[in-house]
């Protein structure tokens, strides 16, 4: 769902930033993605390929994996960057995985020519798995 345009240029920009190192030689899709909490920190990540394809990690997995040691955990939005000629939404598994921190985050995707959507997390994971109900949502 739309929700306005243009409302964070840096994140927007550290997206297109991370794109720029994303390491995706079998797929060539690749992905930037980058966090900010509440608090106003930035975390980058981008995809991550292997020769053993199952070992890809996502863009916005790996922002998250990188923040967490960082005791970052209360994230406000996500901004994912593409070079595909629309927004990308994140994979189901990247949105288990920004559940689990960030059940009310706002995501927001970018194309390098300019195009954007904007979802909430609840639009695009309704009914998420959560093992304990109270957990995540202190
Ligand atoms: N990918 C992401 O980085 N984020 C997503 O939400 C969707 C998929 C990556 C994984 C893989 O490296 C490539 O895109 C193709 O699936």
């Amino acid at each position: 769902m739309k929700r306005g345009s243009g409302h964070d240029t840096s994140l927007r920009e550290a997206a297109l930033r991370a794109l720029d190192n994303a390491y995706a030689p079998y797929s060539n899709f690749r992905v930037g993605a980058a966090l900010r909490t509440k608090t106003g920190e930035l975390i980058i990540g981008c995809n991550m390929e292997n020769s053993a394809y199952g070992l890809a990690i996502c863009a916005e997995t790996l922002a998250v994996a990188s923040a967490v040691p960082q005791g970052l955990t209360d994230f406000d939005e996500i901004a994912i960057a593409t070079d595909d000629s629309e927004p990308t939404p994140p994979c189901g598994a990247c949105r288990q995985v920004l559940n689990e921190f960030a059940p009310n985050i706002k995501i927001s995707s970018y194309t390098r020519d300019g195009k954007e959507a904007n979802w909430t997390l609840e639009e695009l994971l309704p009914h998420a798995f959560v093992l304990n109900p109270s957990r995540g949502r202190l």
